[in-house]
């Protein structure tokens, strides 16, 4: 039913520095898989097909990535680490992939904005890829497709963060529908210490109605200066119903060191250490 997953992927990465100087930051591997295609494997487990990726300077390998690499496949056809592709050749097989370019860096909603060209008039799903989510059974994008069967209405993923951390993130407030769903009154980007209106943290999933366009159009400049999506929601939620999520499963900010390495040894352990020589 939702088709599309927006991946916005131009942001400079600047707390990864200076792996991300010249390499994308969603390319970074947990253990030996970039982060987006962790990002794209599980829009694909939620039933989503095209993938439309927002790019900016520096970040082709993200495209060569989703591509064929005859020479390589030549190379390694016939011997025993044709397996090592198995996974990539199928995403590449199952999913579409297209691309746009965010000229300028304006913020995430901006990045949001500059998609519309590839998402259209369809409700979408969006993946900040450097949160890597995991669940078992279900990943969180099915969890939150199902949700919308449900609602029909744009759907953030929320996490419960300690106190001292809530300025990292945009934090919900609202009335609790069930012990998972809250139906969002205010929404705040990165609020200052002792501001937060209460521990929800928006993490990078999300379900979003098209008409969110129109709205981020409409959206100044906030936090940072930058075009927030959270700005654009709250609208949103104002006029009509955005519903947060309380996710089933563990998210990862492999945007931060300390997130990328809990993220790297958690994987390790669960997908690889068992195999032989450890390799995944
Ligand atoms: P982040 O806040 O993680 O920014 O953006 P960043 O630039 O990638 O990383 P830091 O903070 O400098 O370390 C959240 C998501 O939004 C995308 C990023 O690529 C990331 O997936 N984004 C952000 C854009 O695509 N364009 C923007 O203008 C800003």
């Amino acid at each position: 039913m939702i088709q599309k997953c927006l991946f916005p992927a131009a942001g400079y990465g600047t707390r990864f520095l200076p792996a991300t100087k010249a390499m994308p930051k969603e390319m970074m591997p947990v253990v030996n898989k970039p982060l987006i295609e962790y990002g794209v494997e599980e829009a694909l487990q939620a039933g989503m097909v095209d993938m439309c990726i927002v790019t900016g300077r520096g970040k082709n390998a993200i495209l060569d990535h989703f591509d064929m690499n005859y020479e390589l496949e030549h190379q390694i056809s016939g011997t025993s680490k044709e397996d090592l592709l198995a996974g990539i050749r199928a995403v590449i097989e199952k999913a579409n992939f297209t691309y746009i370019r965010q000229r300028e860096m304006k913020g995430l909603g901006h990045a949001i904005l500059t998609g519309r060209a590839l998402v259209g008039d369809n409700p979408f799903a969006v993946v900040l890829a450097d949160d890597l989510c995991i669940h078992p059974e279900e990943g969180v994008l099915a969890q939150m497709v199902g949700l919308y069967r449900q609602f029909r209405c744009s759907i953030v993923a929320v996490e419960e963060v300690p106190a001292d951390e809530t300025h990292k993130y945009g934090v919900i407030a609202g009335k609790a529908l069930t012990n998972s769903l809250v139906c969002v009154e205010d929404m705040i980007e990165k609020p200052e210490p002792g501001k937060a209106p209460s521990n929800l943290a928006i993490i990078g999933r999300y379900i979003l109605t098209p008409d969110i366009f129109d709205i981020l159009e409409q959206t100044p400049p906030g936090k940072n200066g930058e075009i927030q999506i959270t700005d654009a929601l709250l609208q949103q939620a104002k006029t009509g119903c955005v519903l947060a999520y309380k996710f089933k499963g563990k998210r990862f900010d492999c945007g931060t060191v300390d997130g990328f390495i809990a993220a790297t040894n958690y994987c390790y352990e669960r997908f690889c250490s068992c195999r032989p020589n450890g390799h995944g």
